[in-house]
C-alpha cells in the first residue's frame, strides 16, 4: 500500500469513532480528506462537524454535511485529526498545514482526540519534524530569538497566512524530550498565538496506517 492509500485507510477506520447523532470534531490536511470523503457516507448518521480551517469546512459542505461553528457547541465527543509526529505518550507536532489555532480550539472541546495517521508519523521524541508556530507578525523577531536560545532555527513560512491573519515560522533543529513543559513554556511567550505541540491535548488514541492494516495505538 502506498501512503495515499494508508490515509485512506485509517480516514474509514475513525468511522468506528464516530457516535452516532452527534456532531463530530473535524481537523485538517490530506489524511482528515480521507475521513471527510468516508464520513460523507453515514452523513444521516451525524448531526453535523465542527470544523477546524476553511479548507475542512468547504470539503464538508461540498458532501452536504452540516457544519456548526464551534462557539455553537459545548463539547464534542470527539475529535478526528491527522498529526505531523506523534511521539509514544500521543503528543503530536501539529500545524503542517497551518490551520494548528482552530484545531487546538476544536480539540479543546472534545472528549476524545482520535489521531488519524500513516506509520511514518510515529516517532520515538518529537523534533523531526519542524515545528510549526502560529505568531503575530509583530513578534516574529523577538520568538525567533527566544528559540534561537533553545537551539532552534526558527524560518518563517513564506507566503502563508493563517485563516486568521497571522504567519507561521517552521522551528528546525528541535527536540522536544518533554512535550507539556515545552508546551507551556512557548505559550507563555508574547505574541504567540499557538505552538504546535499537542501535549496538553493529545491523542487518546491513534490510528495508524501500516502495510499490515490498521494498528490502534491507546494512551
Ligand atoms: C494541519 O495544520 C496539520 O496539523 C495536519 O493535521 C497535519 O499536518 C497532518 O497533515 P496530513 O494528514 O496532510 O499529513
Amino acid at each position: 500500500m502506498n501512503q495515499d492509500e494508508l490515509k485512506a485507510l485509517v480516514g474509514r477506520a475513525a468511522l468506528d469513532h464516530v457516535v452516532a447523532g452527534s456532531i463530530v470534531g473535524v481537523g485538517t490536511g490530506s489524511t482528515v480528506d480521507c475521513f471527510i470523503d468516508a464520513l460523507a457516507g453515514i452523513k444521516s448518521q451525524i448531526a453535523g462537524a465542527v470544523s477546524s480551517s476553511v479548507r475542512s469546512t468547504e470539503r464538508l459542505q461540498a458532501h452536504g454535511i452540516r457544519v456548526f461553528e464551534a462557539s455553537e457547541v459545548e463539547s464534542l465527543p470527539v475529535y478526528v485529526d491527522g498529526a505531523d509526529e506523534i511521539d509514544p505518550q500521543g503528543c503530536m507536532i501539529k500545524g503542517g498545514g497551518a490551520a494548528l489555532t482552530r484545531e487546538k480550539i476544536v480539540a479543546d472541546l472534545a472528549l476524545r482526540f482520535v489521531c488519524i495517521a500513516d506509520a511514518s508519523k510515529r516517532v520515538d521524541v518529537l523534533g523531526r519534524f519542524p515545528l510549526p508556530v502560529e505568531v503575530v507578525p509583530m513578534a516574529v523577531a523577538q520568538v525567533r530569538r527566544r528559540f534561537a536560545a533553545l537551539g532552534g532555527d526558527a524560518r518563517v513560512r513564506e507566503g502563508v497566512v493563517t485563516d486568521n491573519g497571522q504567519c507561521i515560522v517552521d522551528v528546525h533543529g528541535l527536540r522536544i524530550a518533554e512535550p507539556l513543559a515545552f508546551e507551556t513554556e512557548v505559550n507563555q511567550w508574547p505574541g504567540v498565538v499557538t505552538v504546535g505541540v499537542f501535549a496538553r491535548h493529545r491523542a487518546s488514541v491513534c490510528l495508524l496506517g501500516t502495510p499490515e492494516g490498521v494498528q490502534t495505538l491507546r494512551y
